[in-house]
């Protein structure tokens, strides 16, 4: 296509959008011009009675539908109807995809976006019209409970994956992006301070959240913690400040479920737009401060045309197209697999045990080969038709070809026993929701409880079931899981592995798990490690066609695996007070000189892959420039395979301490044996700004800058080449 076609083709498309959003406002202002205060006030908070909701909370009812606020009888607004994820829609039969950890070491935002239309649709057909799912919060530590919800460590590589999941998700329903700001303790996350100063928040923690909001997402959840001294949800400087005025957020920001603000007013001044899911402080307090003069008409009035406006962005696809037939399709269990397939990590090949060859008989180990393990039991479970548990897949694929022998492993020597008369062993071992998860005790429940509205007479039974409630009791939903205690497997799960392996050398270890997982202890002892995270509804089916070599595993990690837990940031999952720096994860043991065990972006392949001639296209930019480049990749090895390709930079002689580098642009690249590709990079250098805390800005600095392409973070054989930038 020539250069002035592809103009004509923007500007008509910018013509469009530009009346369709004109059509937009019309329509918000003509709504908001016909709703009462009473109206206003009752869009902004959910539509569930507080005591019937907790209730259902405590019985586990939790999410079995989506939740509601604002549909106003005769207005015509669809209101909103929000459900939850990451890894699929939480509603019964809905796909499950794997977890978003797992999808973020694919590296594939081309099908992270599919993914998020896959979502996008079946929300709609179960009449849901806001995914709650696109968590973003930067992996600061592997104990984090919900680190298996977000994509990874990297800032750069968690806003790619965020905006493609949006995208998918927004050509059927609005998206929420979660939890505002620095959410990464999840015990602690109805007390905690976090610290922080302005350059660590805009590097390293909030990046990834603008690059969701420029690709215009619908909706922003504000966090349970605090940040300075305030919590998020009612965080002037976080709402206000820096997403509405700085960023210029559209869309309109949600509270988290329970209790995410404590002062309706200062919520309602710092910004806040949406109480969910009860009627809470918004519904007790609004009416009052605004007959009283304390909070303007005009912030309510802004905050109602954010969500109607937002509302009708969508109002247009209620079309009747969303049929429960879409609902876990086929096409959509497709893309399950595919994820999973794509996001297994190849950590160690001894030997090149797999793809297995020659093996007429395997032992499958480990109570996790037999059950399904898709993740957390909190509000991001999901409840699928069917899992195909590793066990199961194996036995399916290997059918006829290779004799599956089954032992749960809970007797470690009995399990060596049928090891060592097998030609090889896999065993499943890691975590469950009842390790790592979301986190919401009785104790915090209660808590809270001077913020609860006076029971009616025929609610107090149900207030007198939180009172009793004992610190172990189950709410439902959200206990056990929590952070972890431990970053290793569990004793049991590592003597299972050192006998067996003691027995059969020939052993391969399959580990499941949310974030990194230290193997020092046994390691060495095995030939092959899978990472293979919880991988959704078709997992097991996954792992087998990589055990057969039918697919070559492509993912990498989207983490460091460090050698010892002391070589990351100080954690600590009962936190009052924290402080963030600009430290944790790859940069961290890069800059102090820890070699990890598995490098970022680090994953094996059985095929190889060699990387030639990088080309900057220019070697002297200036600030406003985009650096591009280009390397060519060739696959020299017997297999296909995919190769992510990653781009790192580190600035030479900063004026600020800085990363040692930095990821700044990647790409799944798929070739076949014996193939050769030209792969390019566009990187606007306002990707390499750091910020400047007395300008209150972004600067991108005028030195030279070295550029590291390779497979991985630490790959030594990575290609290098400079530039510099000049004012
Ligand atoms: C979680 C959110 C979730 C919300 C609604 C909260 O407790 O922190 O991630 O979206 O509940 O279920």
């Amino acid at each position: 296509m020539s250069r002035n076609n592809c103009d004509a083709k923007n500007i008509s498309t910018e013509k469009s959008t530009a009346s369709t959003s004109q059509q937009i406002e019309k329509k918000t202002g003509e709504l908001l011009s016909k709703l009462t205060i009473d109206e206003k006030l009752q869009m902004m908070d959910g539509d569930a009675p507080f005591w019937p909701g907790m209730e259902k909370m405590l019985d586990g009812k939790y999410n079995e539908h989506p939740w509601t606020s604002g549909i106003i009888p005769g207005i015509g607004n669809p209101g909103i109807r929000c459900s939850d994820g990451p890894r699929g829609i939480v509603l019964q039969g809905a796909t499950t995809f794997p977890v978003s950890i797992a999808r973020g070491a694919a590296w594939d935002t081309v099908l992270e976006e599919k993914i998020g239309e896959a979502i996008g649709r079946e929300l709609r057909a179960f009449g849901g019209n806001v995914f709650l799912g696109v968590c973003v919060n930067l992996l600061r530590h592997p104990a984090w409970g919900r680190a298996q919800e977000t994509y990874g460590e990297d800032s750069h590589h968690l806003g790619e994956m965020g905006v493609a999941l949006t995208r998918g998700v927004q050509k059927h329903a609005m998206a929420c992006a979660k939890h505002f700001a620095l959410n990464s303790i999840e015990n602690a996350r109805f007390k905690v301070d976090v610290k922080i100063s302005r350059r660590a928040l805009h590097e390293v923690y909030l990046p990834h959240f603008r690059q969701v909001v420029d690709e215009g997402i619908s909706c922003i959840m504000s966090a349970y913690n605090r940040m300075n001294g305030e919590w998020c949800g009612q965080n002037k400087i976080l709402l206000r400040k820096i997403l509405k005025e700085k960023w210029g957020f559209k869309g309109f920001i949600v509270t988290d479920w329970f209790f995410g603000i404590r002062d309706a007013k200062k919520a309602v001044l710092a910004g806040q737009d949406l109480e969910m899911p009860f009627h809470m402080h918004y519904h007790s307090n609004l009416k009052q401060l605004v007959d009283k003069g304390e909070v303007p008409v005009e912030l309510i009035d802004e905050a109602v045309s954010r969500l109607l406006r937002e509302q009708l962005r969508y109002s247009d696809s209620d079309s009747g197209e969303y049929s429960r037939k879409l609902i876990a399709s086929e096409e959509h269990r497709a893309l399950a697999l595919e994820s999973a397939e794509k996001s297994i990590v190849l950590l160690q090949n001894k030997e090149n045990l797999l793809p297995l060859t020659g093996v007429k008989k395997i032992a499958v180990i480990g109570k996790l080969a037999d059950i399904p393990n898709t993740g957390d039991a909190g509000s991001s479970k999901t409840r699928p038709d069917y899992v195909i548990t590793p066990l199961a897949g194996i036995k399916t694929a290997f059918k006829g070809k290779i004799k599956a022998v089954y032992n749960d492993g809970s007797d470690p020597e009995h399990a060596a026993k049928t090891a060592a008369g097998s030609d090889a062993v896999i065993i499943v071992a890691g975590y469950t929701h009842s390790d790592e998860g979301e986190f919401l005790d009785p104790e915090t429940m209660k808590k809270m409880a001077s913020f609860y509205p006076e029971p009616a007479p025929e609610e107090e039974y149900i207030a007198r079931r939180l009172e009793q409630m004992k610190p172990e009791d189950s709410t439902g939903a959200f206990l056990p899981g929590g952070d972890r205690d431990s970053l290793t497997l569990s004793s049991e799960d590592e003597t299972l592995i050192k006998t067996v392996s003691a027995a059969n050398k020939k052993t391969i270890v399959a580990v499941m798990g949310g974030s990194a997982i230290i193997m020092e202890s046994w390691r060495e002892k095995v030939n092959s490690i899978l990472m293979i995270w919880y991988p959704g509804m078709e997992g097991g089916k996954a792992l087998a066609n990589i055990l057969l070599g039918k697919v070559n595993p492509g993912g990498k990690l989207p983490l460091v695996i460090p050698e010892k837990a002391e070589h990351l940031p100080f954690f600590d999952k009962n936190a009052e007070k924290i402080e963030y720096d600009l430290w944790h994860g790859y940069r961290k043991l890069e800059k102090e000189n820890h070699k990890p065990a598995f490098p970022f972006g680090f994953g094996l392949s059985y095929t190889d892959f060699q990387y030639k001639n990088l080309l900057l296209c220019e070697t002297v930019l200036s600030p406003s420039d985009t650096l591009q480049l280009q390397l060519e990749l060739s696959n020299t090895g017997k297999f296909s395979g995919e190769e992510i390709v990653q781009v790192y930079i580190s600035a030479i002689n900063s004026c600020v301490e800085r990363a040692v580098k930095e990821l700044k642009a990647f790409t799944r690249v798929a070739l076949v044996p014996g193939e050769n590709k030209t792969v390019q990079f566009e990187i606007p250098l306002a990707k390499l700004a750091y910020y400047n805390e007395s300008k209150e800005e972004f600067v991108v600095e005028a030195v030279k800058y070295e550029v590291f392409a390779g497979s991985h973070s630490m790959d030594p054989n990575a290609l290098k080449a400079c530039f510099s930038v000049q004012e």
